[in-house]
């Protein structure tokens, strides 16, 4: 969703800000906007589209000291100049840039028109350049107006603030994402996430809730509560932030090659293969043994991995379920003693699993599997296990989902004692390795359905999950319609929208089962669906359309969502759409 980045100091702004936002565009965006500070004075640039067009009016060049820029994603107004960041006060003395949803903006928006503050555009943003701006009338600092301000704000923001007149980067956040970064000598920067400041900066911070400060080109000064605030800096791996096509023509193509290696990197990472044994932490072993609940909570393809995984759980006897973070907050779940939450998120971010963090009871266990370094939820949960699948650009997940359902599995291979779990999905990234070779037999099935309006995925027990990732991946990014259902439930009503040509996709990797979804896709064939059976070779029928090579029945889904990721990339290039950034769409959710 909405990116930020801003920086103090010797630099050549615009080509700094608008470089910093095409590293942060990955998140979903549909307008931009920078402002410099020189010498006491503020020049705004906007536009709507992309960071070129904004490139494209900001003139080379341009002197500064300081400069904020945003990619917006709207949430309060429309897709416009005037709705896009930086947003100033009415009497242009605060500007500034924001990521996040302020709750009671319409509040403050009456009481501010109240005392004669004019509006320009629709957005809770605006508003609090306003608050700030009236604190300043009254007489306040800028440190001091934006501290009341925070005290009137309910809602989530991370925000970067110039002042005009008034030398030097003002920061706040709470509940969005914020880091700072010193950089060498003269220089300090920020931005929502590390990506666009990693190469200027050295050492970085992750912001804690209600912290605010401002920084100048030598010096970073914080508070929280009041009292002045050690920030405490580390330095950063910046192989986790390489953000390089690599030669693949776009970011869902190299993201999808690298799925099994992801794979292969957490089987090395937690399984000593040479003695045999796991090497996770013995303590997290023992408490996730002694809960009476796994919970899995999670959005998504996070969501639909983490399904797989508590099925996968529950194969092994161990009690586990997994929940929609935005569902699970509304609290219709039975209460349990000793409950251990493992939320699964690739950027570590999303609100709605936040929210899950704000609920869960205090002294409960959580886990977080995560992909981003560092982030809110990394940083919130008692435990956490990165995926390790470095950054991941194009929105539509793909080597993280692999890299989710890889580290469950393997967690559920030590709880439950089981060394069988790393063979087999060092098997499952092999089959997954060539189904990504074959990829223009994925591609030819994709010619034959650009024109389609509705897709179906089926598969029975582990299958269904791929089914249900594969079908999200459609709708993504080719925005095709598509619906997942168990096998034996299409029969109960979504038989009924089968017409002539409707294509199925029909996933068979367990050899127990396969034969009632081959009766299922009889049924629908029958009713004129044009059938796709993608096949285990130990399940594969004369005429199936994809045979990938045997994995264990549970780990089908690997081979399965890799097909799913391939099919759903074509056909997205097939229909001239933008494969990594779908419309609508944002990486990282940031707002409830
Ligand atoms: C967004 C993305 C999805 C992603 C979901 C969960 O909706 O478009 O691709 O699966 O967020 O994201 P997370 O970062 O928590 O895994």
């Amino acid at each position: 969703m909405c990116g930020i980045v801003g920086a103090i100091g010797n630099l050549d702004y615009k080509s700094f800000l608008t470089g910093g936002l095409k590293k942060l565009d990955y998140r979903g965006y549909d307008s931009a906007g920078l402002a410099f500070w020189n010498n006491g004075k503020i020049s705004l640039y906007r536009a709507v589209g992309s960071v070129e067009n904004l490139a494209s009016i900001v003139p080379d060049g341009h002197a500064g000291t300081a400069g904020i820029a945003h990619t917006r994603w709207a949430t309060h107004g429309g897709v416009t100049v005037d709705n896009a960041h930086p947003q100033r006060s009415w009497d242009k003395k605060v500007y500034l840039v924001h990521n996040g949803v302020i709750d009671n903006y319409k509040e403050l928006r009456a009481w501010l028109a109240g005392t004669g503050c004019q509006f320009r555009s629709d957005t809770d943003t605006e508003v609090i350049a306003s608050v700030i701006a009236y604190f300043l009338q009254e007489g306040e600092s800028p440190l001091n107006s934006i501290r009341k301000t925070m005290e009137k704000l309910d809602g989530s923001y991370a925000l970067a603030i110039l002042f005009t007149g008034q030398e030097g980067l003002y920061f706040a956040k709470n509940k969005s994402p914020l880091v700072i970064g010193q950089g060498d000598s003269r220089l300090n920067c920020l931005g929502s996430d590390y990506a666009p400041i990693l190469d200027y900066c050295s050492n970085f911070a992750a912001l804690e809730d209600r912290t605010y400060g401002y920084m100048t080109e030598n010096s970073i000064v914080a508070y929280r509560n009041g009292k002045n605030l050690a920030l405490r800096f580390a330095t950063k791996d910046r192989e986790d932030y390489v953000y390089d096509l690599a030669g693949y023509p776009h970011f869902m193509m190299k993201e999808i090659h690298e799925g099994a290696g992801v794979v292969r990197k957490n089987v090395e990472a937690c399984f000593d293969r040479a003695k045999g044994t796991y090497l996770f932490d013995s303590k997290l072993i023992s408490d996730l043994k002694a809960a009476d609940e796994i919970v899995f909570l999670g959005c998504g393809s996070s969501h639909y991995s983490s399904e797989a995984a508590a099925a996968y759980f529950n194969r092994h006897g161990l009690r586990a379920a997994s929940y929609i973070a935005s569902e699970w907050i509304h609290g219709v779940y039975p209460h349990l003693k000793n409950p251990y939450y493992v939320l699964i998120s690739q950027s570590g971010e999303t609100a709605d699993l936040i929210s899950c963090l704000d609920l869960i009871e205090k002294g409960a266990k959580t886990l977080g599997i995560v992909n981003s370094k560092d982030s809110t939820i990394a940083r919130r949960t008692n435990h956490v296990l990165y995926i390790g699948a470095g950054l991941e650009v194009a929105v539509a997940s793909t080597k993280s989902f692999l890299g989710q359902m890889a580290l469950m599995m393997l967690l559920c291979g030590a709880i439950s004692e089981d060394a069988s779990v790393p063979e087999s999905l060092l098997a499952a990234a092999s089959s997954v390795d060539d189904v990504v070779e074959r990829s223009e037999e994925i591609d030819a099935l994709a010619e034959g359905i650009v024109e389609v309006h509705d897709a179906f995925f089926v598969g029975r027990g582990m299958d269904f999950f791929a089914g249900e990732e594969s079908s999200l991946k459609l709708k993504e990014i080719s925005y095709v319609h598509s619906e997942a259902y168990p096998g034996g439930e299409l029969k109960h009503g979504p038989i009924a929208l089968i017409e002539e040509g409707t294509p199925v996709f029909a996933f068979a990797g367990n050899p127990d089962i396969s034969k009632q979804i081959r009766s299922n896709v009889e049924e629908l064939k029958a009713r004129g669906a044009t059938p796709y059976i993608v096949a285990a070779e130990t399940c594969a029928k004369e005429g199936d359309a994809f045979v990938y090579r045997f994995v264990d029945r549970d780990f089908a889904p690997f081979p399965e969502v890799a097909f799913g990721q391939l099919l759903s990339y074509f056909l997205s290039l097939r229909r001239g759409l933008n494969v990594d950034k779908p419309r609508n769409l944002a990486k990282s959710v940031t707002v409830n």
